[in-house]
């Protein structure tokens, strides 16, 4: 495993702060627009505030550089790297983070002109990542993504390599170092693939295992931050960690749960969306994600208290599209009604369909959440009664797996099973059962 995810090395003079700190946990950002309104830098670059406190900095100022789009060589204009400097300099900051993602020529460049670790979005992430991953396959997606994100950015002039410790393969002959170092990246990578298919398939047995049992599976979804594990804990008592730092989750978990009705469910939380992920990433936490894609109702959790609400929403829907989970039967949680008057609240609730508000903190609304799931899990499920012939009895198991049995009764010709299961289910074993299945 790769602790360090830095570039650059640090080797700005000495401040007094610093002297009074450990460790210099300052950073100073750095934004280029082309002409976005001005809100719109203001929420990344608030965001990536954010991120630099989850991965234990602190931002102590900003730069943003108005022009059309970043330079080739350097990122922001060249003039402007002096200004950096100068105000890193001034705030003591001991690393620069640029809200866009670096090429490694510009990485260079810019550690020519700037002392301090030089840092860009993807690596932040990276690096949060990194320290927030605990099973085995958070730690392996975790490596898979750093390493994919560090392939492109050999150069041989870095010391990213030495980071990766012992193992680099020795090179063939006329082969040069950086190629030698890149084989052994694709080495390293394909290996890892190939263990986390390995965890994968262990997973997707256990899910299997789980699906038997005929519980329907929720799975909690929302932008990072909106209180995904808050609720989870308020909803279930689990002790998922929950913090106001972001993607305090990395590995899903699934509790059980019972419904007013008396329907138990088991309830899962996924890692946090973010505008700007690095496509690399959500590919990489596709498995982890892949608990939304098996589930049956999605809840959308939504700080109802963030500005930008609109935009979050519209994330989450662009990312559970790219996991193919589109078409699922979604139920928007507002969270967070105690930082919100109860017009606003009502305002969201109207707006959206089906909908509740919340506050997972002071527990009001959590009794109208769980009704609300008890009837959208409701309108997703149907009961049928199926004629189902002996020599279709395949048909039975898949009801039992799928399903709620609710009595089943042998008769000559035919087994007549009372049933409750998801409406797709329904139609795929109506369609195996073809004319035969009388359905009453
Ligand atoms: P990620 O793991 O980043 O995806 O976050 P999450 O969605 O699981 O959020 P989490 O439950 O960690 O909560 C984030 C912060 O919001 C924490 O500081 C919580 O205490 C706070 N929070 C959660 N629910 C509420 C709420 O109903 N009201 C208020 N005021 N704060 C809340």
């Amino acid at each position: 495993m790769i602790s360090g995810l830095e570039v650059g090395n640090f080797s700005g003079k000495r401040h007094l702060h610093e002297v009074l700190l450990p460790i210099n946990t300052l950073a100073l950002l750095v934004s280029v627009t082309g002409g976005e309104p001005p809100w719109v830098v203001e929420e990344s670059l608030q965001e990536l505030g954010r991120l630099a406190h989850t991965a234990g900095m602190e931002a102590c100022g900003r730069l943003i550089q108005e022009r059309g789009r970043p330079d080739a060589a350097t990122y922001v204009g060249r003039g402007k790297l002096l200004a950096i400097e100068s105000e890193r300099e001034r705030l003591g900051a001991g690393t620069v983070i640029f809200d866009g993602e670096l090429t490694p020529a510009q990485v260079r460049n810019i550690q020519d002109a700037v002392d301090g670790r030089i840092m860009d979005r993807t690596q932040l992430i990276l690096e949060i990542f990194a320290g927030r991953a605990h099973s085995r396959e958070g730690k392996l997606q975790v490596e898979l993504a750093h390493l994919t994100y560090l392939l492109p950015r050999l150069t041989g002039h870095g010391t990213e390599l030495s980071r990766l410790g012992g193992g680099i393969g020795t090179r063939g002959p006329g082969e040069t170092k950086l190629e030698a170092d890149r084989r052994e990246l694709r080495r390293r990578i394909q290996a890892l693939k190939a263990e986390l298919e390995l965890v994968r398939r262990q997973r997707r047995l256990r899910r299997e295992q789980r699906r038997s049992a005929p519980t329907p599976v929720l799975a909690m979804v929302g932008y990072t931050n909106a209180g995904k594990s808050t609720l989870l804990n308020a909803l279930t008592g689990a002790q998922a960690l929950a913090e106001d730092k972001l993607f305090a989750t990395l590995d899903p978990m699934a509790r059980g749960l019972a419904l007013p009705s008396g329907q138990q469910v088991l309830v899962t939380d996924t890692v946090g969306f973010l505008r700007k992920l690095p496509h690399d990433l959500v590919a990489a936490f596709r498995a982890t994600l892949e608990e939304v894609a098996e589930a049956d109702l999605l809840l959308h959790v939504v700080d109802a208290s963030a500005p930008e609400l609109e935009e979050h929403v519209a994330t989450v829907v662009a990312v559970l599209s790219q996991l193919g989970a589109s078409g699922k039967p979604v139920l928007m949680v507002f969270n967070k009604c105690d930082l919100v008057d109860d017009v606003t609240a009502g305002a969201l609730a109207a707006r959206w369909s089906p909908s509740v508000a919340i506050s997972a903190q002071t527990g009001q609304g959590l009794d109208d959440l769980l009704r609300a799931i008890d009837q959208t899990l409701a309108g997703t499920r149907e009961r049928v009664t199926l004629h189902v012939p002996y020599d279709k009895a395949a048909v039975l198991e898949v009801l039992h797996q799928q399903g709620q049995v609710i009595s089943q009764r042998y008769e000559a010709a035919e087994v007549v099973v009372e049933a409750e299961l998801s409406r797709s289910w329904a139609g795929r074993v109506r369609r195996q059962l073809g004319g035969t299945g009388r359905e009453l």
